[in-house]
């Protein structure tokens, strides 16, 4: 008789969330196969059990941002999307941006991109590389050294998993008359916060990571009034106003053109629904305490290396080294023997490696675990984990 390979552990839920809430899988089945229709084009019923989906789903997101109302939640297809409409709609010739080294590629790259187009002055802030920490000083000495459009802050590293801190920084650039955005891809969800008790001015998130959503929504919410500065990068048709030649001007069709992935967002107000049950708080707990262990036991092996101060407040990450091998060969053994799902490299974080000085190792190995991870999943990971290390100091 053979055995029976052992389910893969899978630990990188920061990449995107799995498994997910059943209702969510039966959500965008049942959108599928029982309703299948465009949102907002037609009058017939299905068409407003469509819309009313819909709107439900902004409405529980809204609660879950603990924005002004569902209309301040645009649907977009991913983090990244929500992220390059808001740069591409809010930064007008010759801006100055200060934002840091924490920074994910996929605002890295827009604002580089922007930079040759727009003429921006750039200005990135490190963060400590010990405790992983945003240089709120240098942050704030920042936007009052100039003129300031716009601060953009990863709220919470994709590589370390640490909040970042978000409330001296909003403070000085509404100080200063800067819009502060967040890229909120690793927190919605994951820590419960307010957008208005931070004073947020814009913020794209993915609807596939803590949001537990199917892969291919996100969303991004812009502060009350603030729609009027931001052009819309992408017109078409949205079902409304369809005489005129010009894109409506009001949340959130504004930033909704063309048809919605409406199985995903079946999928995602089913999460959203399942997330407010829970509560954010509790999730973040449940994740917490795997996390501490994880990050705990992981520290005290000998030859690794975890990244970040692990008293701070953190999304459930946790970054690691192992010395003399390179990243990705480490999470190919824990895929290959172990059977342990994780990710390794740069995490499309390439400054945060810079500075972290985990270049030379090909990146970190980052494992994440999800509100479905149980504690003999964590337990199974460490003890790879130091097999691997005990393996090569033999
Ligand atoms: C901090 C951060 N920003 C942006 C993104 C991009 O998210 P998406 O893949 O949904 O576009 C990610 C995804 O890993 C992320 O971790």
């Amino acid at each position: 008789m053979t055995d029976t390979p052992a389910d893969p552990i899978y630990l990188d839920n920061a990449a995107t969330s799995f498994p997910k809430p059943d209702s969510v899988y039966a959500a965008a089945d049942t959108y599928m196969r029982q309703l299948g229709v465009a949102f907002g084009r037609g009058s017939h019923t299905g068409t407003s059990d469509a819309a009313r989906l819909v709107a439900q789903c902004r409405q529980r997101l809204a609660r879950i941002l603990d924005a002004e109302s569902g209309e301040r939640v645009a649907f977009t297809f991913n983090c990244t999307d929500g992220l390059n409409l808001l740069l591409r709609g809010v930064l007008r010739q010759g801006d100055r941006v200060v934002t840091s080294t924490m920074e994910h590629n996929s605002v890295l790259r827009p604002l580089q991109q922007l930079k040759s187009e727009l003429n921006l002055t750039l200005v990135h802030v490190e963060f400590d590389s010990k405790a992983g920490l945003v240089d709120a000083d240098a942050f704030v000495r920042e936007l009052h050294s100039g003129p300031t459009r716009l601060a953009v802050l990863n709220h919470a590293s994709n590589v370390t998993g640490i909040v970042q801190p978000v409330e001296a920084i909003s403070a000085a650039a509404h100080e200063t008359g800067a819009l502060l955005m967040l890229d909120a891809a690793q927190t919605v969800g994951h820590i419960p916060f307010s957008v208005r008790d931070l004073n947020v001015d814009m913020l794209a998130s993915a609807g596939h990571k803590g949001l537990l959503g199917p892969l291919g929504t996100g969303m991004l919410y812009i502060r009350d009034g603030l729609e009027d500065e931001i052009l819309p990068i992408r017109s078409g048709g949205t079902g409304t106003d369809s005489e005129s030649l010009l894109q409506p001007p009001f949340m959130p069709t504004k930033f909704e053109s063309g048809n919605m992935n409406m199985p995903g967002l079946a999928g995602l107000n089913a999460a959203a629904e399942w997330i407010l049950q829970q509560t954010v708080e509790s999730l973040h707990g449940q994740i917490t305490t795997l996390w501490k262990q994880l990050s705990h036991e992981l520290r005290h092996i000998s030859g690794v290396t975890v990244y970040g101060d692990t008293d701070l407040q953190n999304v459930g990450i946790v970054s690691f080294t192992v010395n003399g091998m390179d990243s990705q060969d480490v999470a190919a053994v824990l895929d290959q023997s172990f059977q342990i799902r994780c990710r390794a490299g740069l995490h499309c974080a390439p400054l945060v490696h810079r500075t972290l000085g985990t270049i030379p190792a090909g990146g970190t190995v980052r494992l994440s675990p999800g509100p479905f991870t149980v504690q003999t999943d964590v337990a199974k990971a460490v003890e790879a984990v130091r097999q691997l290390a005990a393996s090569l100091q033999d």
